[in-house]
């Protein structure tokens, strides 16, 4: 495949999961703020933008972040850590302020904006999952982020790993506000570390067209 769908391609191929990264090589305020804005234009369920994005590369945070992920090493090598972490219920209320804030950007203003959104929240409501709902959000900007990563030739991992209760903690968030969607972290991998392996299905077996 050739141009820019081959390009793309190309990174998808470059990006793996890495385990263990060299702390010395830090990632360049450039590349930060480039994965900044991988996560700020990730699209979002109803345009809510659900996340905040916070990029740790301060020794105390660091520790503090290995710690509530067991230890792992993709995460206590790194020398960047994302934590996206999402608002709870009930700050997805299509009456309260969070909502107004988001949903009053939109074409129409707010009121075009939650006559739409309400059924949708309500549905989640009662199925119980508007949280869920949020920390799928959360999974989107983290995949883009780890795509531009491989674009810079920035090494990356997704975190699943974690202690909600720590991640919130080291970050001073309140647990009864806030929820830790996804966590990755980035930098470049250690010569020492483990040579990439891709396992995935067959194309034959990974899809069907209907
Ligand atoms: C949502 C998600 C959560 C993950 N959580 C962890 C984790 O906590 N620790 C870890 O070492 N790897 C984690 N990984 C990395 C996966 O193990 C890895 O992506 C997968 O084995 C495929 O390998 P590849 O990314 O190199 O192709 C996670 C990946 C994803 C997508």
């Amino acid at each position: 495949m050739t141009g820019p769908s081959g390009d793309f391609l190309s990174l998808m191929r470059r990006r793996y999961a890495c385990k263990e990264y060299d702390r010395s090589r830090a990632v360049s305020g450039d590349d930060l703020s480039f994965l900044a804005e991988c996560a700020r234009l990730s699209p979002s369920s109803f345009g809510l933008e659900h996340w905040h994005l916070f990029l740790c590369d301060s020794a105390g945070i660091l520790a503090s972040l290995a710690s509530a992920c067991f230890d792992q090493p993709a995460v206590a090598t790194a020398p960047l850590v994302a934590v996206l972490a999402c608002r709870k219920d009930p700050a997805y209320d299509p009456d309260g302020t969070f909502v107004a804030e988001r949903g009053s950007r939109f074409p129409g203003g707010l009121s075009v904006f939650v006559d739409d959104y309400r059924g949708y929240y309500e549905y989640l409501r009662g199925e119980g999952i508007v949280n869920q709902w949020a920390r799928a959000q959360c999974y989107i900007a983290c995949a883009n982020m780890m795509t531009g990563a491989a674009s810079r030739d920035l090494d990356s991992c997704a975190i699943e790993g974690f202690s909600d209760e720590k991640v919130l903690a080291a970050l001073s968030l309140d647990p009864q506000s806030w929820q830790t969607g996804i966590l990755a972290s980035f930098g470049y991998a250690s010569p020492n570390g483990a040579s990439r392996t891709r396992i995935r299905l067959d194309p034959s077996e990974a899809h069907t067209r209907v």
